[in-house]
């Protein structure tokens, strides 16, 4: 059962709910390592990522237990300070147990993290952050040796706004003495849904959502239960497949501030767009319109979650897109499986041009990242024919059982 089996060419219409967010999720559950006092998580989804973080708490000497997407976790044992090459691997966002390791134990050992295989993805900005707050940092033999034994408020200024180099900082800091400062912050909304669940532990930082995070050192931190925000890299994913397949959906459970500039250029595209504070309903009714160039750029600007999603949505678009990934260095393995399937797209470097074609027709195409998976997820939905997709694991590390998202809404999609 690790292929996905989709006849396109169906309206998608009805109405949806919007998983709780992997991307807050994970940095979330490596917080909780921080709390010796238990920490509950509703809204948590249940995807492969977030089992990869509770069996590395579990590993490091925590208590953890899932069900209906309620996450527990008890930290209060926590005694293991390395990560071993094989959980390490399983996820990118293993790297963000490195603060919390260093907080609570005062050393940590971990191997490189993996993750989907989208370009370099170096920890640099990390680990030069880590050094600045007083942290012993060496490489050797592919494994990364931390010591600290007080960590030292500092003013990091971030060459980048790295989301994860963010928060690690944060998880870092938050049980320091002083006042730590990031510049040039991720503003992720992700970023804003941390700070949230460890203030609501106790912490005292602020500044979430701006190019400034002020984070005061706490001694300590308490019992907590919070729910967690909704994916809007989800809800993209949605919007995207009835943009291109044609229906009128309502998607619950979503921010649509998270998503405003999404759903701007989904109206662009030709979709009828109209939003409550938890809903969005999109309708799609004819071809969607090229939209001439999309960049990806950190929050708010274009995210480089949703190129491939907006690749697939506007392969058989009326005209070009041309697309400009910013942030990945080699995000376009989706293209040779769109291309598979009839889509006219041409890749140079940071650049690819998309000249929309007649139609997308079903393929076998295989996914090679957890995006790009579902771009290919929302052109079989929309082609004529039918669609095998392998390469299911990537999918499935981000979404909840995706083909009973889209059967839900009408498609005809099944696992196979
Ligand atoms: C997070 C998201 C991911 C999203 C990305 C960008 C999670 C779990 N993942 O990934 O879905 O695509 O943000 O919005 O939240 N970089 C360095 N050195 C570093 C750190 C990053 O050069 O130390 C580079 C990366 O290689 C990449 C860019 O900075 O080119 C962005 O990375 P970053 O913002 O850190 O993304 P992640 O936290 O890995």
């Amino acid at each position: 059962m690790n292929r996905i089996a989709i006849c396109g060419g169906k309206k998608l219409s009805g109405e949806v709910r919007c998983q709780g967010s992997k991307n807050a999720a994970l940095p979330i559950l490596a917080a909780t390592v921080l709390n010796p006092n238990e920490c509950e998580l509703t809204n948590c989804p249940d995807l492969a990522d977030v089992s990869s973080a509770l069996k590395i708490i579990t590993h490091l000497g925590g208590k953890t237990e899932y069900s209906k997407y309620t996450a527990t976790v008890n930290a209060a044992d926590i005694h293991r300070f390395e990560i071993g090459e094989e959980l390490m691997a399983s996820m990118r966002s293993s790297v963000l147990f490195l603060g919390p390791m260093l907080s609570r134990l005062k050393q940590a050992v971990i191997s490189y993290p993996g993750g989907c295989s989208i370009g370099l993805r170096p920890i640099d900005l990390h680990i030069k952050a880590f050094r600045q707050l007083g942290v012993s940092v060496e490489e050797i033999g592919g494994k990364i040796y931390c010591k600290a034994e007080k960590i030292v408020p500092a003013r990091i200024n971030l060459i980048f706004p790295s989301v994860g180099a963010t928060e690690n900082i944060m998880l870092l800091a938050a049980l320091s003495e002083g006042e730590t400062v990031v510049l040039n912050a991720a503003r992720e909304p992700e970023i804003c849904d941390l700070q949230n669940f460890l203030n609501a532990m106790g912490a005292k930082i602020s500044g979430a959502g701006t190019e400034t995070i002020r984070i005061l050192g706490v001694e300590k931190l308490k019992k907590v239960k919070y729910n967690i925000m909704s994916d809007r890299i989800f809800a993209a994913t949605c919007l995207c497949a009835v943009a291109s397949c044609g229906g009128d959906t309502v998607l619950r459970n979503v921010n649509p501030d998270h998503i405003s500039l999404i759903l701007s250029m989904l109206a662009g595209a030709g979709c009828s767009i109209s939003c409550g504070h938890d809903y969005v309903r999109i309708k799609s009714s004819e071809r969607l319109r090229g939209l001439g160039k999309i960049m990806t750029s950190p929050y708010p600007g274009f995210p480089t979650d949703a190129q491939a999603l907006f690749m697939s949505a506007l392969s058989a678009a009326d005209g070009t897109t041309v697309f400009v990934e910013n942030i990945f260095e080699s995000r376009y393995k989706h293209v040779p499986e769109l291309i598979k399937m009839g889509a006219d797209i041409i890749v140079d470097g940071r650049l690819a041009a998309v000249t929309g074609c007649n139609y997308i027709q079903g393929a076998s195409v295989e996914a090679q990242d957890l995006r790009g998976g579902a771009a290919l997820v929302i052109a079989g939905l929309s082609a004529i024919g039918d669609t095998i997709i392998s390469g299911v694991s990537h999918i499935d590390r981000g979404y909840e059982h995706i083909e009973d998202t889209f059967a839900q809404l009408g498609a005809s999609i099944k696992r196979i």
